[in-house]
C-alpha cells in the first residue's frame, strides 16, 4: 500500500515542542520499517516549520489567507509559508465551513488564489447528517456544490471525502458507503481521493483497501505517534 496518501490533520493541537517530537518519532520509524508511503501532516501554525527529515514527510497548513503578505489580524499568509518552505495547503474543511462560516465563494477564492502559486490542495468535501439522510442524489448533488469554483482537474489537487457526521465522531462511513461515494467524485474528479473521518487503527486497512480510496486524512488518531505509528503499521502490514 505504498501508494496510498496518509495525512495528519492536527487541528488546534499539539505545540511547537511537540510537533517536532512527532514529526522526529514518525521519520525513524519510517526509516526502521522501511515504510515508503507519502505521508503529510499539518500542524497548527504555530508549529510549521522546516524539518530535515529522512523519508517522504510533507508538512502543510491548515489555512491562510490568499494574501502574500498585509493587514487580516490573525491569518498568516504566503510570507509566513514561504519562510518554512510549505507549498501544500488544506482548503475547505467542515470546520471552517461550518465552525468558522467560510463560504464556498471564499473557499473558491482561497482555491484559486493558492492555485495560481502552484500549491499541493488538500481539498475537503463532505455531507452533514441530513443531506446523507436524504438519500444518495441529494449527497451528490451536495458534493458537487461544493465544488463550485474548482479546478477538480488541478494536477497539485489531493480531494478528501470527509462526512462531516463522522468527523471526530467515531462513527466511521462503512467501506461500501465510502466505495458509493468515492464513485460519485471520481466521476467529476480524477484526482487522487482520500477518505476522512474517525479513521483510526482498528478501520484503517479496510479503509485504504476500499476501491477508488486512495488514502486517508486523519485527525484524532493521528495526534498520539502511538496511534500514527499503530495505523501506518497496519497499512504496512
Ligand atoms: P477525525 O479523524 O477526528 O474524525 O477527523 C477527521 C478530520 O477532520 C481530518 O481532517
Amino acid at each position: 500500500m505504498d501508494d496510498k496518501i496518509v495525512a495528519a490533520n492536527f487541528k488546534t493541537n499539539h505545540t511547537r515542542r511537540s510537533t517536532a517530537e512527532y514529526v522526529e518519532a514518525i521519520d525513524l520509524f519510517l526509516s526502521e520499517k522501511k515504510i515508503g508511503l507519502p505521508l503529510y501532516i499539518f500542524p497548527p501554525s504555530t508549529a510549521l516549520d522546516s524539518f530535515e527529515t529522512k523519508n517522504s514527510i510533507h508538512i502543510g497548513a491548515q489555512n491562510a489567507y490568499p494574501t502574500v503578505k498585509g493587514s487580516f489580524t490573525g491569518e498568516i499568509g504566503l510570507q509566513q509559508l514561504e519562510e518554512f518552505g510549505i507549498d501544500t495547503i488544506l482548503v475547505g474543511h467542515s470546520e471552517r465551513r461550518h465552525i468558522l462560516k467560510e463560504t464556498q465563494e471564499f473557499v473558491a477564492e482561497k482555491f484559486r488564489w493558492f492555485k495560481e502559486r502552484g500549491f499541493t490542495i488538500f481539498y475537503c468535501i463532505g455531507e452533514p447528517l441530513e443531506v446523507r439522510k436524504a438519500g444518495e442524489e441529494a449527497v451528490r448533488q451536495y458534493l458537487l456544490k461544493q465544488c463550485e469554483g474548482i479546478d477538480t482537474s488541478y494536477e497539485n489537487l489531493v480531494l478528501a471525502y470527509e462526512p462531516v457526521w463522522a468527523i471526530g465522531t467515531g462513527k466511521t462511513a462503512t467501506p461500501e458507503l465510502i466505495e458509493q461515494t468515492h464513485a460519485l467524485i471520481k466521476a467529476f474528479s480524477d484526482r487522487p481521493l482520500l477518505y476522512g473521518g474517525s479513521v483510526k487503527p482498528q478501520n484503517i486497512k479496510e479503509i485504504l483497501e476500499v476501491p477508488g480510496c486512495d488514502g486517508a486524512l486523519i485527525g484524532t488518531s493521528s495526534w498520539e505517534v502511538s496511534g500514527m505509528v499503530s495505523m501506518l503499521r497496519k497499512v504496512k502490514g
